[in-house]
């Protein structure tokens, strides 16, 4: 198997990368902006696991290069994993257009410019699987972060999406849902404990959910039912609440 990571010098990208090199002696192609950091994590891999591990430069906001960099992938991947990301506080945000349209640029319109191409070449090969990560986050809209819920809401639309028109060609696309996950984009918030998972847990959800062919999933798997009871929530009672 060859795996193609987006974003992969994120924290759950990079033990999802290990956990396929461990158990389907995966190839992984690792792309992200950061090379330094990369090419170290590539290597990692390649020392642990005895696979192959490349490191490529990639830039979600750069969408005209999209196109070049797919092509430049050789030999195409059996599946791809979507992680790339950027979060903020909606305090951090504010009504501010230019901080908004970043967490949208990435999360959203990052993940459709290539989702679209790996789509595309999926289909006509009629092979393929795709994992995005999405967020709990996306699921409903709270005043504490809802530009990157709705950045997450739009991607995960997107993914439902793919997956009922790719479901026809044998593309299998799987949403994961993440809760509270200890990486670098959470360091600065105080997250409880009992609800946060590391991001090794999340990778063993993925790699348990690709095995089985879910279409969804929710990591840790509390979140489907805590997600389930704030999204019932009655909009007159919700909108006083402070989440
Ligand atoms: N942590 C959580 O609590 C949590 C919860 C729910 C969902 N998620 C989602 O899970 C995914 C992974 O998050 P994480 O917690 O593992 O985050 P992380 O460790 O902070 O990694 C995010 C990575 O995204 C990459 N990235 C950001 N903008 C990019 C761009 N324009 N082009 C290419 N790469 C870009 C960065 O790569 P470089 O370092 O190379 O710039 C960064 O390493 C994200 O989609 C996030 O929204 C996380």
């Amino acid at each position: 198997m060859r795996l193609l990571i987006l974003g992969g010098n994120s924290d759950i990208a990079l033990a999802t990368a290990r956990v396929f090199a461990r158990e389907e002696r995966a190839d992984v192609v690792l792309a992200s902006r950061d090379m330094e950091v990369l090419e170290k994590r590539a290597a990692d891999i390649r020392l642990r696991y005895r696979v192959r591990a490349e490191s490529v430069y990639f830039d979600a906001c750069d969408y005209e290069s999209h196109p070049a960099f797919y092509a430049g992938v050789t030999p195409k991947p059996d599946g791809v994993v979507l992680a790339f990301g950027t979060y903020a506080e909606q305090s951090d945000v504010g009504d501010d257009f230019e901080k908004g349209r970043q967490l949208i640029d990435t999360n959203f319109t990052g993940a459709v410019s290539i989702l679209g191409i790996v789509a595309s070449d999926f289909e006509r090969r009629g092979h393929g699987f795709i994992i995005g990560i999405g967020s709990v986050a996306g699921l409903r809209g709270r005043q504490s972060n809802y530009l990157y819920g709705a950045s997450k809401a739009g991607l995960g639309v997107y993914l439902a999406g793919l997956r009922n028109r790719l479901s026809k060609c044998g593309v299998h696309v799987m949403t994961v849902l993440p809760g509270f996950v200890r990486t670098k984009m959470t360091e600065a918030l105080d997250l409880p404990g009992a609800l946060t998972a590391s991001p090794e847990d999340v990778a063993a959800d993925i790699y348990r959910g690709f095995c089985k062919r879910k279409n969804t999933i929710y990591s840790k798997w509390f979140w489907r039912i805590i997600m389930g009871m704030i999204r019932v929530t009655p909009e007159p009672i919700f909108k006083r609440l402070t989440m």
